[in-house]
């Protein structure tokens, strides 16, 4: 067996890297240069040539707590001597009902009930195939289209790619889902670049509902899901008004909307959902990452009342057939419910809130820095957006990304936008360091 600590002997041994395709990774690059992590703490991971890295990213939008908490960390080692894992099919354990409640607790209006899964993926799949399974119920089966927008990102699953509008994300992999169209996104930095917050311009871009309502028929669409902040595209958020016009409008077409909120809810925003920092609710809400801060996997459906009684009056027996082996993983429930424990104890959703304009005032601190085209922040999200080098789109993005790394912070790199996220326990004057490696690193590059 090999042990964490023999990891780096592992990996001088290159052909001790082969085996693991690596998800979303330029596997030849970082094979040929590892970039290891063997630690975790607080705002912190350590390499495995031991430099610490400040942690600008959150580990990939979850960790928002902060690594390895204590609370966090013993409630599932003393879960996992206790009961390892329990059947969710058929079957239950205390924790699952007290983590759904838990969560419904923090959720939106009447989004009071929640089906677990393990990831956003399977979140987002989920949600899809309850607004598909909602209408039929209702005796409106023929609504099956589904629309999402262009640049969102929905995760990996057939439906998230069908939904998802990330080119690179769709382009190999056939027809996907049949009877999906797509929004236009709503980034436009001839008009709105270096807005602090929501842009004013956009608004309208909603009413290209209409227009697919107009084509499609309302008649046939079963559900729109966006995020509320698209993330992994850069971070585009939502003009002023615009999601109010998705709500406006879908309510009036009988048209489900979902928000993927698998990186903005709990706390990003500084809220718990950024549906209640957007002042919008609707009918469904995917989540995972933050809700067991990134340590065990874990993803969920929020949906309302509406929905979930539309499913319990239906013919006895199953209600919804789906569901998998992992959902609400005791593991993964323990973890949740001392997350969400320590969010609130600590205040985390309110400091995230707190820390926001900080970090929206250094992030702003870089424009005029060379190649610098572009920044959008929103609570503790933010981007900065370079302009691509001539016939290389992500090769500067890239650059930055690795020159952060190799001056200790780790920050997310998606074509040439650099996107910040850190804990919600960052410091001021880790905000600073984030941005100043950053100024450093983007100056120096061709
Ligand atoms: C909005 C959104 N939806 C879905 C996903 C997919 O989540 P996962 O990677 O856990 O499947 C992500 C991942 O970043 C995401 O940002």
């Amino acid at each position: 067996m090999t042990l964490l600590s023999d990891a780096p002997n592992l990996v001088r041994d290159r052909d001790g890297l082969e085996a693991f395709w690596m998800p979303f990774t330029a596997n030849r690059q970082f094979k040929s240069a590892p970039r290891l992590f063997v630690k975790a703490e607080g705002m912190y991971y350590t390499t495995d040539d031991g430099r610490r890295v400040l942690d600008g990213f959150a580990g990939l939008w979850c960790c928002n707590a902060g690594h390895c908490r204590k609370p966090i960390t013993e409630a599932i080692q003393k879960q996992a001597a206790v009961m390892d894992y329990a059947p969710a099919f058929q079957m239950g354990h205390p924790l699952a009902f007290e983590l759904a409640n838990r969560v419904v607790d923090l959720a939106p209006g009447k989004l009071d009930h929640v089906f677990f899964c393990n990831s956003g993926s399977e979140a987002v799949d989920t949600a899809l195939k309850i607004a598909l399974g909602y209408h039929r119920i209702r005796g409106e089966g023929a609504r099956m289209r589904l629309i999402g927008r262009e640049r969102g990102y929905h995760g990996v699953g057939f439906g998230g790619i069908s939904v998802g509008g990330i080119v690179a994300n769709r382009k190999m992999f056939g027809t996907m889902l049949t009877g999906v169209d797509h929004l236009p996104h709503t980034l436009d930095i001839e008009k709105n670049a270096f807005t602090r917050g929501q842009p004013e311009w956009g608004a309208h871009l909603a009413d290209e509902l209409e227009r697919l309502v107009a084509l499609h028929d309302a008649s046939t669409i079963a559900a729109v899901i966006v995020e509320p902040i698209a993330g992994s595209t850069g971070v585009i958020l939502p003009p002023r008004g615009y999601l109010q016009r998705l709500r406006e409008i879908t309510r009036k077409h009988g048209i489900l909307l979902i928000f993927d909120e698998v990186i903005t809810a709990f706390g990003r925003v500084g809220d718990a959902f950024a549906a209640d920092v957007y002042g919008v609710e609707p009918d469904m809400i995917t989540f995972a990452k933050g809700v067991t801060s990134g340590t065990v996997p874990m993803g969920g459906v929020l949906v309302s009342s509406e929905i979930y009684k539309a499913f319990m009056g239906g013919p006895a027996g199953i209600e919804l057939f789906h569901g998998y082996t992992y959902s609400a993983h005791p593991l993964a429930c323990a973890a949740g419910i001392a997350t969400l424990d320590l969010y609130e104890a600590e205040g985390l959703f309110e400091r995230a809130a707190k820390m926001a304009p900080k970090l929206e005032n250094a992030l702003h601190s870089l424009k005029g820095t060379k190649h610098v085209i572009d920044i959008r922040n929103d609570g503790l999200v933010g981007a900065v957006e370079l302009a691509p080098r001539e016939k290389a789109v992500g090769a500067r993005g890239f650059e930055a990304f690795l020159g952060c790394y190799e001056k200790g912070v780790l920050v997310r790199q998606t074509g040439d936008t650099i996107a910040i996220a850190p804990a919600l326990i960052v410091e001021e004057s880790q905000i600073d360091q984030i941005v100043s490696t950053l100024r450093e690193v983007v100056d120096s590059l061709a």
